[in-house]
């Protein structure tokens, strides 16, 4: 489940894995986020997973921290995954960010978080990023790791420029 509008590329990562696209229309009312009732209300029983954007793009909108830990709470109780993509994070200048890490007193076996370098660090390009994921799924994610890409890209010089070879895009 992911709210619509969202990252494109979320809704092809389901489709890459064959999973099934719940995107959930969301509005101003809820700073177009899923919120834990939009969440609770369009629930399935094939629901495996909730992915969040936060900051969000192209919305910029944050989850409050309030909410964030409501839905860790509503996510872990219907024992499937809180996928947070938190690559905005330290990007958010007038208010209080919060990010999944805060809504949790130590890494939970629900909770995955998707973190990159290109926007704190301005390394766009370099397709390089890090996953915080439960014990349980490291073999997993391991696994995809060997056959999405085998190492961070390569960059060569090329007259007198410096060109990326995109390793997973
Ligand atoms: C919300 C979000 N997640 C993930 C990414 C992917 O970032 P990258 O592949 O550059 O690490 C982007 C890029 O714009 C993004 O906006």
């Amino acid at each position: 489940m992911l709210a619509d509008p969202g990252y494109p590329c979320n809704q092809n990562f389901v489709r890459f894995v064959d999973g099934e696209i719940q995107a959930i229309a969301v509005d101003d009312s809820s700073s177009y986020q899923l919120t834990a009732q939009l969440i609770e209300q369009n629930w399935q029983e094939n629901t495996k997973a909730v992915i969040i954007a936060s900051p969000a793009n192209p919305t910029g909108t944050i989850v409050p921290a309030q909410e964030m830990t409501k839905i860790i709470h509503l996510v872990k109780e219907k024992n499937a995954y809180l996928i947070v993509d938190e690559i905005y994070q330290g990007l958010v200048y007038d208010i209080k960010s919060s990010c999944a890490l805060t809504g949790i007193d130590e890494l939970d076996e629900h909770i995955i978080i998707v973190n990159s370098f290109s926007k704190y660090f301005q390394m766009t390009g370099w397709r390089l990023g890090w996953c915080l994921v439960p014990e349980h799924l490291l073999q997993a994610c391991d696994h995809l790791s060997q056959n999405l890409f085998l190492a961070a890209p390569t960059y060569c010089p090329k007259s007198g420029n410096v060109c990326f070879f995109t390793g997973n895009h």
